[in-house]
């Protein structure tokens, strides 16, 4: 496979499992280190060893990105073996299914952590080190959630549109000094939160079968297609790209 970031470091959170995991892999194909960060651990240590395996580097730090002093830790690790960080892919985040009104506070805060929180500490994390060598590049794991609205999903919806905005604010913050911030915004993808999603939504009345899915965006899209957009994203093929969401629905949005 083309080496386009041989002797570049990525980081990618949640790169243990779903779409993270196809991200993973096909960095660390194309050259890259990649230090991975999850609470997986098992899923992110075998992952090392596969990409070892066939002559790649990968570290495997366990880490809750909601949490600073854990997003800390796990970032001085990686930068204690690979000495930089070229690119951060913010992926990890999940989804919690639940009518507006039964929502808690508790939960509000939760998600509101795992999924924009833990951008804004990973980015502040990283960005300094990208910055003391002339720039680098972030990625956000945003949604069609950013843009549009389901039901029983409203704290969802409002994190990944908070992701959204968290992506343009850092690319314009920091255009002239070297850093492209883009987001990813999926529609359903065939990984444990996507299959979750339909499964849950579709108990509590909305129209996510399989056979909805297949009018919205015709098929499912795989993990490997994430993991596609990201390297396009963080190569120089996109590099007049920045502040940028890329829709990857297969024109469920478009039809909207
Ligand atoms: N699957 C979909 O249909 C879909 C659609 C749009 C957006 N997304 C977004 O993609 C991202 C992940 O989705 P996926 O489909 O790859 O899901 P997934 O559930 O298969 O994988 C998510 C990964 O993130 C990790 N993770 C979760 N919380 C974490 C935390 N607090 N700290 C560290 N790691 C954590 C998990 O362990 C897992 O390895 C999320 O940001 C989600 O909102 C998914």
């Amino acid at each position: 496979m083309n080496q386009r970031f041989s002797g570049m470091v990525a980081v990618i959170t949640g790169g243990a499992g779903g779409a993270g995991r196809a991200a993973t892999l096909r960095f660390a194909a194309e050259g890259a280190s990649v230090g991975i960060i999850d609470i997986q651990t098992q899923a992110g240590e075998q992952l090392v060893s596969e990409i070892e395996a066939a002559g790649g580097q990968a570290m495997f730090v366990e880490a809750d990105v909601s949490q600073a002093p854990a997003v800390k830790k796990a970032v001085d690790e990686i930068l204690q073996r690979f000495k930089k960080v070229d690119i951060l892919f913010n992926h990890a985040g999940t989804l919690i299914v639940k009518p507006f009104l039964e929502t808690t506070e508790t939960e509000w805060d939760w998600l509101m952590a795992v999924n924009v929180k833990s951008m804004f500490l990973m980015s502040q994390a990283i960005l300094p080190s990208m910055l003391e060598a002339g720039g680098g590049i972030i990625i956000n794991t945003a949604s069609i959630s950013s843009m549009t609205a389901a039901p029983m999903e409203s704290l969802y919806c409002t994190t990944k549109g908070a992701v959204l905005q968290l992506t343009r604010a850092i690319a314009v913050e920091f255009r002239d000094r070297g850093i492209r911030c883009n987001a990813i915004a999926p529609g359903f993808i065939r990984t444990p939160h996507g299959l979750r999603e339909m499964e849950e939504c579709t108990a509590l009345g909305v129209d996510f079968t399989e056979a909805d899915m297949a009018k919205l965006q015709g098929r499912f899209c795989e993990p490997e297609e994430i993991a596609s957009v990201a390297v396009f994203l963080a190569s120089d093929d996109a590099s007049f790209i920045n502040g940028a969401s890329i829709t990857v629905d297969n024109t469920w949005t478009a039809a909207t």
